[in-house]
C-alpha cells in the first residue's frame, strides 16, 4: 500500500462517533502533504498512539467539518534534509512568541493539520528536533505527547523536586508510566494507584516506591498528585494531598464531572493546576534527561501502521501498559 504516486498510507478519521470511536477509523490512501513555505515533510519511521486519537474519533477536539483528518500527534522520522528528527506536535501561530502551549490559536497535529499516523507528515520547520542516535525511532516517537505531558506536569507545573512524595493516579497508561519513570528518576518518591494487580506490579518495576488499589487509603498524605483519570479518582486525589499540596491535572479519561471538593481546596490551601502538552524547549530537555539517565519509554507493542486498527482496539479496551507504536 502507499505506492500510488502522490498518495500515501494513512490512518484517518472519516466520521465522529462519541459512543463507538472505532466506527469512523479508516486505513487507506490519502494525498501526500502539499509543500508549504517554512514547513518540512517528515518521512515517518515510527508514530505512537495516544488516548488523544480516541478522543478525536469521539469528536473531542475534532469537528465534522475537518474530516477526513489523519490522526496522530507523535512521530519520529527523517526530514527533507535527511536528518533524523523528533516531531513536536504543538503547532503555534506564526506570530506567537512565548510558551508554545499558551498560544490561544495553537493546535496539536491531527486537530487542524494532518497528523502523524501516515507515511509522511508536514510540520513547521521549528517543530522538528534532532533525534539522538542513542534513541530508536520507536522510543523517540513516544516522547512528544505522553512523555512531554508528564515532564511538564511534574517539573514545570507541579514543582516536583527530589524527596517529594508524588501520587500518580493510574499505573499503566502512557502518561502514567512516563510520570512514574521520570518522577522516580528525578528523585521523587512515586506512589501509584491502579485497578489491576498486574499493573501495580508493573509500576513497581518501573520505579514506583509503592502501588495501591485505586481509591485506597494511603499511609500518609502526599506533596503532589498527578491526575489524568478525572471523575473516577478526583476525590481521592484531593483527599490524598497534604495541606498546601498541588494537584496537577492534564486529562479526564473517566469523565469530567467530579465534585470540586471546594471546601478542602480552600481550607487546606491546595493548588489545582492545569497542564497541557509541553513546549519545544521542554521536549529538548526531556530528550536530554532520557539520555542522561538512560531512560527509555515503556513500549507495550510495536506493529506496522497497516495493522493500526488492532492497536486502537487494544487502547480502547484499556489493557495497555505504556505505548503502542506503529512503524513504517
Ligand atoms: N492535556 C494534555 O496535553 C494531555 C496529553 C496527554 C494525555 N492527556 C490525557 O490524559 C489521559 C491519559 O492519556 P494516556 O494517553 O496516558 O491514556 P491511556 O494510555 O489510555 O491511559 C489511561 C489511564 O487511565 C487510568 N484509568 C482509566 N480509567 C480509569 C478508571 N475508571 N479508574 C481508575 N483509573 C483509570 C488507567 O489506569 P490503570 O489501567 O492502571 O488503572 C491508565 O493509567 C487521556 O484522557 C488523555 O487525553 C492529556
Amino acid at each position: 500500500m502507499g505506492s500510488v504516486p502522490g498518495e500515501m498510507l494513512a490512518v484517518y478519521a472519516s466520521a465522529i462517533d462519541p459512543d463507538d470511536p472505532l466506527r469512523g477509523l479508516e486505513l487507506g490512501e490519502r494525498p501526500d502533504p502539499e509543500p508549504r513555505d517554512d514547513w518540512t515533510t517528515v518521512t515517518v519511521r515510527a508514530a505512537a498512539l495516544n488516548h488523544h486519537d480516541l478522543w478525536s474519533l469521539r469528536g473531542v477536539g475534532l469537528s465534522e467539518d475537518k474530516l477526513p483528518m489523519i490522526l496522530g500527534c507523535d512521530a519520529a522520522g527523517v526530514d527533507e534534509d535527511g536528518a533524523e528528527v523528533v516531531v513536536h506536535a504543538v503547532v503555534t501561530s506564526d506570530s506567537w512568541r512565548g510558551d508554545d502551549t499558551l498560544d490561544p490559536r495553537r493546535s496539536l497535529l491531527s486537530e487542524r493539520y494532518p497528523g502523524t499516523l501516515a507515511q509522511r507528515v508536514m510540520v513547521p520547520k521549528r517543530n522538528v528536533l534532532p533525534k539522538p542516535p542513542e534513541l530508536s525511532f520507536e522510543h523517540a516517537a513516544c516522547l512528544p505527547t505522553a512523555w512531554l505531558t508528564a515532564y511538564r506536569m511534574l517539573f514545570t507545573r507541579g514543582g516536583v523536586v527530589p524527596g517529594m512524595t508524588v501520587l500518580v493516579q493510574g499505573a499503566a497508561g502512557g502518561v502514567a508510566t512516563a510520570l512514574t519513570v521520570l518522577g522516580s528518576a528525578a528523585g521523587a518518591r512515586v506512589w501509584v494507584t491502579s485497578r489491576s494487580q498486574a499493573k501495580r506490579d508493573g509500576a513497581l518495576a518501573l520505579g514506583a516506591e509503592q502501588a495501591f488499589e485505586s481509591g485506597a487509603r494511603l499511609p500518609e498524605r502526599v506533596d503532589a498528585v498527578m491526575e489524568t483519570v478525572g471523575k473516577a479518582t478526583w476525590g481521592h486525589s484531593i483527599r490524598s494531598l497534604k495541606p498546601g499540596g498541588t494537584l496537577v491535572v492534564s486529562g479526564a479519561t473517566s469523565g469530567d464531572a467530579p465534585p470540586a471538593e471546594l471546601t478542602r481546596v480552600f481550607f487546606l490551601q491546595l493548588s489545582v493546576v492545569g497542564s497541557t502538552m509541553g513546549t519545544r524547549d521542554e521536549l529538548e530537555r526531556l530528550i536530554r534527561f532520557c539520555l542522561e539517565r538512560d531512560i527509555r519509554p515503556t513500549v507495550h507493542r510495536t506493529m506496522p501502521l497497516a495493522e493500526a486498527r488492532d492497536g486502537f482496539r487494544e487502547l480502547l479496551e484499556g489493557d495497555v501498559v505504556g505505548k503502542i507504536v506503529f512503524t513504517n
